[in-house]
C-alpha cells in the first residue's frame, strides 16, 4: 500500500473509533506515523478527529465554570493529576497544557480587564481561562486549523441556575478576546510596552509536530536552530511586555541517545539573555509516563530516567539596574545550604526510582537521593566530594554538592572519574535578597557546556516535602525542589 493510501486508511480507522493502538498493530506503524497521517490529511495533531467539528459549531452553554475546591499553588512543583475538565476544556489537541497552568499564571500575575497574549495558542487552552477570569486577550498561532478550534473552544456561554429553579444566561462582559494567525518571532502588529501577561507554551523543538511542510512551524525545527528562533520570541516578549510585568513559559527537556538535551535551561537562558530577570522556576510534574512494567524494568536495564518534568518560568520586564546587577553574576553574596559532614546511611535494598521526579520527606532526601544514585550509577566504587574524598582513588560515581565554590574541583574532576564514570552535581535554584531566583543548574550547565568531555545523562529533580511544616502563604512561592545534574564522562 502507498503512504498516501496508508495515511487515509488510519485516518478513516480513527474516525471509526479504533486507538492508536489498534492501529498501530493493523497497519504496524509508530505513533508519530499515525500524528503524521492525521496532521496531512486534517491539518491539525488531535488525539480524537471526530471531535473537530465545523465552523458552523453553535454556541455552548457550560454549568462548570472553574475547578472544584481550586487553590492557588504556593510551592515550586506543581503536580495536576487531572488535566481539567471544566468550560470547554479536553485534552484533543495533541500537546495542550493543562488549564489549571494558565489559571494560576493569571491569577497570580495578572487582573481583570489586563491584557493576556498567548503567542502559541493552540487549541485555545490560555484564551478560555483568560474568557473565565475576565481578563482581555490576544491569540496568535502560525496554524490556521489551531486558530479555528480555539475559536470553537471560547464559543461558549455561562448557564447558571437560580434560586427559582429556571436557567439564566450569562456573557462574560467587556473583554474582548481576538485569535489570529501569526508568527510569535515577528509580533509588528503589538505596541511596544502593551501587554499585561504573557502565558504560553511552545512546542518543544520537534518532538510533536502541529503541521506539515510548514517552515514557519517551531515544531518542525532540530534543536539548535530552535533554540535560536525561540530568542526571537524571547526578544519580541521583551519588546512588548509592560515595564514591570511577568512572561510565563512552559518548556521541557528532550532524550537522544541516552543522554538529556537541557532544552529547557536553553530556552530560559535565551530570555534572560533577552533582558528578563527570572521571578520564579516552576517545576511541573508529568504524570503521562509510564513507571511500572515495561518501563520500569528498561529504566534500570538501560540506566535511563522516564522524563517526567517540564519548567514552568516566569520571567519579569524589570528596568531596574539595581535588580539586574544583583542578579547577574554577583553571587558571592549568596548563602547556600552547605553540607558539610554527611551522616550517610548505605541501603542497598533502596527501591529505585525509575523518573525524573524523586520526592522525598525533610528528614530523608539526602540519604535516598545519595543511596539512590550509589545504587544506579556505582555501587562498588563512589565518592562524595565534599564528605569523605579521597583524591588517590578513582572512581564509578562521585557525588558533589554545588556550593559556589568549584576552586578546588572545577575542570579537573576527569582526574577523579573512571573512564564513563558518572559525576553527580547536587544543587539549587536560590531566591535573592531582591526576590529573583538564582538558577544555579542553569550556571553549572553552562560552565560544562564547552566540556567535551562531558555529557548530560540526566536532570533529576528532587521534590523535599515537609510534612510537619504547612505551606506558607506568601508571594513569592515556597521552593520545594533541588536538583541532580548527572554528567557521565566520555
Ligand atoms: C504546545 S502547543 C500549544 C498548546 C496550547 N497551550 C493549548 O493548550 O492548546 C504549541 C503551538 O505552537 C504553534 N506554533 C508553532 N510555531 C509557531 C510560531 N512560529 N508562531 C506561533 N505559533 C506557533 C503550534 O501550531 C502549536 O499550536
Amino acid at each position: 500500500m502507498s503512504d498516501i493510501n496508508l495515511e487515509k486508511n488510519i485516518l478513516e480507522d480513527k474516525i471509526k473509533g479504533l486507538s492508536d493502538q489498534e492501529i498501530g498493530i493493523k497497519y504496524n506503524v509508530n505513533l508519530k506515523f499515525i500524528e503524521k497521517s492525521i496532521i496531512k490529511n486534517l491539518g491539525i495533531n488531535v488525539s480524537n478527529p471526530i471531535k473537530i467539528k465545523s465552523n458552523t459549531c453553535p454556541t455552548k452553554f457550560i454549568k462548570k465554570l472553574s475547578p472544584k475546591d481550586f487553590n492557588l499553588e504556593q510551592n515550586t512543583v506543581w503536580s495536576f493529576k487531572s488535566r481539567g475538565t471544566w468550560a470547554t476544556h479536553n485534552g484533543n489537541y495533541r500537546g495542550n497544557w493543562s488549564p489549571y497552568i494558565p489559571r494560576n499564571i493569571i491569577l497570580k500575575y495578572s487582573k481583570e480587564q489586563d491584557l493576556v497574549l498567548d503567542y502559541f495558542c493552540g487549541s485555545g487552552t490560555t484564551a478560555v481561562e483568560a474568557k473565565l477570569l475576565n481578563r482581555n486577550f490576544i491569540g496568535i498561532d502560525i496554524n490556521e486549523n489551531a486558530i479555528k478550534l480555539a475559536q470553537e473552544n471560547i464559543n461558549f456561554n455561562f448557564l447558571f441556575k437560580t434560586a427559582t429553579g429556571t436557567s439564566e444566561v450569562l456573557n462574560s462582559s467587556g473583554i474582548s478576546i481576538d485569535l489570529k494567525i501569526g508568527d510569535a518571532r515577528e509580533l509588528h502588529f503589538i505596541k511596544d510596552n502593551s501587554i499585561d501577561l504573557i502565558c504560553s507554551h511552545p512546542p518543544y523543538a520537534n518532538i510533536v509536530k502541529y503541521t506539515h511542510n510548514n517552515n514557519n512551524d517551531l515544531s518542525n525545527y532540530e534543536v539548535n536552530d530552535f533554540i535560536n528562533e525561540i530568542e526571537k520570541v524571547a526578544i519580541e516578549s521583551y519588546r512588548i511586555l509592560k515595564n514591570g510585568k511577568y512572561c510565563s513559559i512552559l518548556i521541557g527537556d528532550m532524550r537522544k541517545n541516552k543522554n538529556v538535551i537541557p532544552l529547557g535551561f536553553w530556552t530560559i537562558e535565551k530570555f534572560l539573555k533577552a533582558g528578563f530577570t527570572l521571578k520564579e522556576l516552576i517545576i511541573k510534574r508529568q504524570h503521562n509516563c509510564k513507571t511500572t512494567g515495561f518501563w520500569y524494568t528498561n529504566s534500570i536495564k538501560y540506566n535511563f530516567l522516564l522524563l517526567a518534568h517540564e519548567y514552568l518560568a516566569v520571567f519579569e520586564k524589570s528596568n531596574d539596574a539595581m535588580i539586574k546587577n544583583h542578579s547577574s553574576e554577583k553571587l558571592n553574596s549568596i548563602s547556600y545550604n552547605k553540607i558539610n559532614k554527611i551522616k550517610f546511611i548505605k541501603n542497598d535494598n533502596i527501591q529505585q526510582e525509575s523518573t525524573t521526579v524523586w520526592i522525598f520527606d525533610k528528614e530523608n532526601w539526602l540519604n535516598n537521593t545519595l543511596n539512590n544514585l550509589i545504587k544506579r550509577y556505582g555501587n562498588n566504587n563512589y565518592s562524595i566530594y565534599n564528605n569523605d574524598y579521597n583524591s588517590k582513588k578513582r572512581c564509578e560515581l562521585l557525588i558533589y554538592f554545588y556550593d559556589n565554590n568549584f576552586n578546588d574541583f572545577n575542570n579537573n574532576f576527569d582526574n577523579y572519574l573512571e573512564k564513563e564514570g558518572i559525576l553527580a552535581i547536587i544543587c539549587e535554584d536560590i531566591r535573592l535578597d531582591n526576590d529573583i531566583i538564582f538558577s544555579t543548574p542553569i550556571q553549572i550547565e553552562k560552565h560544562f557546556s564547552k566540556n567535551e568531555k562531558l555529557k548530560i545523562k540526566e536532570i533529576i529533580l528532587i521534590q523535599i516535602k515537609d510534612l510537619n511544616n504547612p505551606t506558607k502563604k506568601n508571594q513569592n512561592l515556597n521552593i520545594q525542589h533541588k536538583y541532580i545534574i548527572v554528567y557521565k564522562m566520555a
